[in-house]
């Protein structure tokens, strides 16, 4: 069968490696380097500990993984592409329904080249970003799905370089290599994109990223996975299938700790969520500290989205190399001749929709499916507030809060969506955005757990564990 994985080569693959000697060399010449980077750069502290990971082994919808105890340097990275549909035609744009691309057209080749090392960019970033989480595991579980996170993104990067590698030729291979030699937060050569610099220095951040960052490379994904590049549309739709288990991870870990907060606050008979150091002191994180914490990964996460109106977004739309989230699913002509979008602005001192030709708005129209999609998550965090009879809800911000990027970069906007000059802005963010405080007693409160089935004083346990295995179950084994 044409997708069956190929697991005998160095580099497992299901896209026939073994009948492509070139590019089979090209990969192995670059897989030391990869090999140095994870050793420098991924778990620090960890490489040699024996991990409850899954593996892709194929790209069926159902069993496609399996599970074992792995070391991380010996994972089995592979190049694993979603079967190929013989009629697929692309979805939008001035090709609208010619066959999709199987190599890359000439016109279109800087522009996918260019989307190509962006997302690719992105997965080792985060790998790096997380490097020291491990250290301060509130459990065995946890850590196991941080590790699980890691080698898949790790595995994304793997994704974006087989494409590089097998259609770029020479300029190909020099992106594969700069892709190992950024690093997230250096000063002469930082990753390319903003909250890809910034520290996830706690586990509420990691949750938060996952949650939020993960969740904008699901979107990116999905309009990738439309692109009429079949083979990019293929990668993308297999790596979904991975990121769905990485927005779990933030989703029930943030979701835990907020019911953490909930419970410990119901037992104390604490009813007032503001009064920090009477929360603090039961060992979890008060609400309003979580809420400071969301606003910054919110805002940085919509800066990932790019400039609201944007003809780099229409160029590729047009050209049928990324589609919109779901564009099947889209009732219109899939070519945006006359259609308009409600897009939101400033306008004197507050807020309007204004239509705007669609064409123009396909970063701000992410963006909204987005916000959508995070929905979910935050109903199901506040309802456990709710239920411990607590007065407080956490919110989104306002999409134009704390923006470097687009149409409100650097606008005075409160989270609630008030615009305030430049002196309030700066005397008010403190109650907005985390402060020095939050994060020393966050620091404080990351101690290490690490007997199976113990978790740490300010997160609950999962509701189940992972593969049918048992809460306690030692999903880590330490090499100490
Ligand atoms: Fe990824
Ligand atoms: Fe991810």
């Amino acid at each position: 069968m044409a997708d069956a994985v190929d697991y005998d080569q160095l580099i497992p693959n299901n896209v026939g490696l073994a009948d492509d000697p070139k590019l089979r060399r090209a990969l192995e010449a670059w897989h030391p380097g990869y090999i140095d980077w994870w050793m420098d750069m991924g778990p620090d502290g960890f490489q040699e500990a024996e991990v409850w990971l899954r593996t892709a082994v194929s790209v069926e919808k159902s069993g496609w993984a399996k599970f074992a105890f792995v070391r991380m340097p010996e994972y089995r990275w592979g190049i694993l592409l979603a079967p190929r549909h013989e009629e697929r035609t692309i979805p939008c744009g001035e090709h609208l329904g010619e066959p999709a691309w199987q190599e890359v057209p000439g016109e279109y080749r800087a522009l996918l080249r260019r989307l190509i090392v962006i997302q690719g960019d992105t997965e080792p970033a985060s790998v790096e970003q997380q490097r020291f989480l491990g250290r301060t595991a509130p459990s065995l579980y946890d850590m196991r799905n941080l590790f699980q996170v890691n080698v898949e993104e790790g595995r994304h990067l793997w994704a974006m370089v087989y494409l590089l590698q097998k259609y770029f030729g020479r300029d190909g291979r020099e992106e594969a290599k700069g892709l190992l030699e950024r690093r997230s937060g250096s000063d002469d050569r930082p990753r390319m994109l903003g909250a890809f610099n910034e520290e996830t220095p706690d586990w509420l951040s990691f949750f938060l990223f996952t949650f939020f960052t993960d969740r904008d490379g699901k979107m990116q994904l999905e309009a990738l996975a439309q692109s009429g590049f079949d083979p990019l549309s293929r990668t993308c739709r297999f790596m979904l299938a991975e990121e769905a288990h990485h927005m779990f991870v933030g989703d029930t870990g943030v979701g835990r700790i907020v019911r953490r907060t909930a419970e410990a606050m119901k037992e104390a008979g604490i009813e007032d969520p503001y009064d920090a150091d009477a929360v603090r002191a039961l060992g979890v994180i008060d609400f309003p500290t979580i809420q400071r914490k969301m606003n910054l990964h919110f805002s940085l996460t919509l800066d990932l989205f790019g400039s609201e109106q944007s003809t780099n977004a229409a160029t590729a739309f047009n050209a049928g190399v990324k589609g919109r989230f779901r564009e099947a699913d889209i009732d219109d002509d899939h070519q945006l001749h006359d259609n308009t979008y409600p897009l939101l602005e400033q306008v004197g001192d507050g807020f309007e929709k204004v239509e705007i030709p669609a064409l123009k708005a396909l970063n701000a129209r992410l963006r909204d499916d987005f916000v959508d999609d995070c929905a979910g998550g935050l109903r199901r965090w506040n309802r456990d507030i709710a239920a411990a009879g607590i007065a407080f809800e956490l919110k989104l911000p306002h999409i134009a809060f704390n923006r470097q990027i687009g149409e409100f970069a650097d606008a005075g906007v409160t989270p609630k969506g008030a615009i305030v000059d430049g002196a309030t802005w700066e005397s008010s963010s403190a109650d907005w955005l985390p402060t020095p405080d939050d994060r020393a007693f966050i620091e404080d409160l990351m101690q290490p757990l690490h007997e199976p089935g113990k978790f740490a004083s300010w997160i609950a346990p999962p509701r189940k564990g992972i593969a049918q295995k048992p809460i306690d179950y030692e999903y880590v084994r330490l090499p100490y």
